[in-house]
């Protein structure tokens, strides 16, 4: 793990000074002023249509918004690029998502984009795959213990943890104030690989304060399999902070920050405070920008998310895909990060923005991510 979060922080500093695809479409949409909405266009250019063969797009769930956003984009930015596609969700079955990759295979695919449901499971259909000379790109979730895998295109997730947890720490003041603050933790799936980056990258900063005694969790849960939320589920992150609150804060006692590593967990536990907490609002942390989560951030309920914009990973996937049909080489900025248990998998990182209250316009609505309606 330390060498995972070493070579995580090589590689934000690596994503940083590239620049590249995704990472500098998302800092321009970042830094752009609102005025000149022009300069945060998406980057998807229409490409000429001049790809042929058909790719199989397998996403976890439609249960998140995220993922209808991830699948709508492959699709359509595919087909622009000339490629027929087949579109699966599996609602979060690992079965079904297994049964629709053979599907996939035996109905020619050339090659499977896949956000694995869970990392650990999709072994032997992808042995089937390489048998079959089909080639795999893992899709924003690392697919572990296969070698199958040519390709990784991903936000950098360790980056988006410590983007996190330096919220808390610059909201709090934790280098100066001398607290003690209370602090509740909650992120993802354990087999989402990505879930042990997220919660790697916010724990690497604020660790330190729990150990000096400046954060204290209450609920005594700090370890990874202790605040792990099964499936990302809301109403499991809800359950969760119900009884933590039940436990520690129902006689008023304040808590002043929440680490949520995604919105549909941010979401769960926003509804459990809202129906069981009586002190002040703690800051609370998210990602994905999820419409129900952007709206608590306008509302004041939830401060911050981080914003991964999914057309620019798709853009990035859709030019790998045009590469292996054509032979040719796959962008990648990363090759050190990311071990799926059978070496390194080649990297692409787009760069996740911070977003909050005062940002979201520009970053979403001025770069027609959502429309203004969307929001209210
Ligand atoms: C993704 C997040 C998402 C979460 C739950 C993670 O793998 O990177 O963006 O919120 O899954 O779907």
């Amino acid at each position: 793990m330390k060498k995972k979060i070493l070579s995580g922080i090589l590689s934000a500093v690596m994503a940083a000074s590239l620049l590249a695809g995704c990472g500098q479409a998302a800092q321009q949409a970042a830094e752009a002023p609102a005025a000149e909405p022009a300069a945060t266009e998406a980057p998807a250019a229409e490409p000429a249509a001049t790809g042929t063969g058909k790719v199989g797009v397998a996403m976890p769930t439609k249960d998140l918004q995220r993922w209808n956003q991830d699948g709508a984009n492959m699709e359509e930015q595919l087909k622009a690029a000339g490629y027929e596609v087949d579109l699966q969700y599996a609602s979060n079955d690992i079965a079904t998502q297994v049964s629709q990759i053979e599907n996939m295979i035996s109905s020619g695919a050339q090659v499977l984009v896949i956000a694995s449901i869970d990392g650990d499971s999709l072994g032997t259909v992808l042995a089937q795959a390489k048998e079959a000379g089909i080639s795999v790109i893992a899709y924003d979730r690392l697919i572990m213990n296969s070698d199958a895998v040519s390709y990784y295109a991903t936000f950098d997730n360790y980056m988006v943890g410590t983007k996190q947890g330096e919220y808390i720490e610059q909201q709090l003041d934790l280098k100066n104030a001398a607290g003690p603050f209370n602090l509740e933790i909650f992120t993802g799936d354990p087999g989402d690989n990505n879930a042990r980056f997220f919660y790697g990258g916010a724990m690497d900063v604020l660790k330190p304060y729990i150990d000096e005694g400046k954060l204290v969790v209450k609920s005594g849960q700090v370890d990874f399999d202790k605040v792990a939320t099964a499936n990302w589920a809301t109403e499991n992150a809800q359950s969760r902070m119900d009884a933590i609150i039940s436990a520690n804060y129902a006689d008023g006692t304040k808590l002043d920050a929440v680490l949520c590593s995604n919105d549909s967990t941010a979401l769960g536990v926003t509804n459990s405070l809202e129906a069981n907490y009586t002190g002040d609002w703690p800051i609370i942390t998210g990602q994905d920008c999820d419409v129900a989560n952007v709206k608590n951030m306008i509302a004041g309920k939830q401060s911050m998310s981080i914003f991964k914009d999914t057309r620019t990973l798709a853009a990035k996937t859709v030019e790998m895909v045009d590469a292996i049909m054509k032979g040719s080489e796959a962008p990648v900025n990363d090759t050190k990060t990311y071990d799926n248990g059978t070496g390194i998998i080649p990297s692409y990182l787009c760069e996740p923005v911070f977003a909050d209250v005062n940002n979201y316009k520009e970053l979403l609505i001025d770069s027609g991510y959502y429309t203004e309606d969307q929001l209210k």
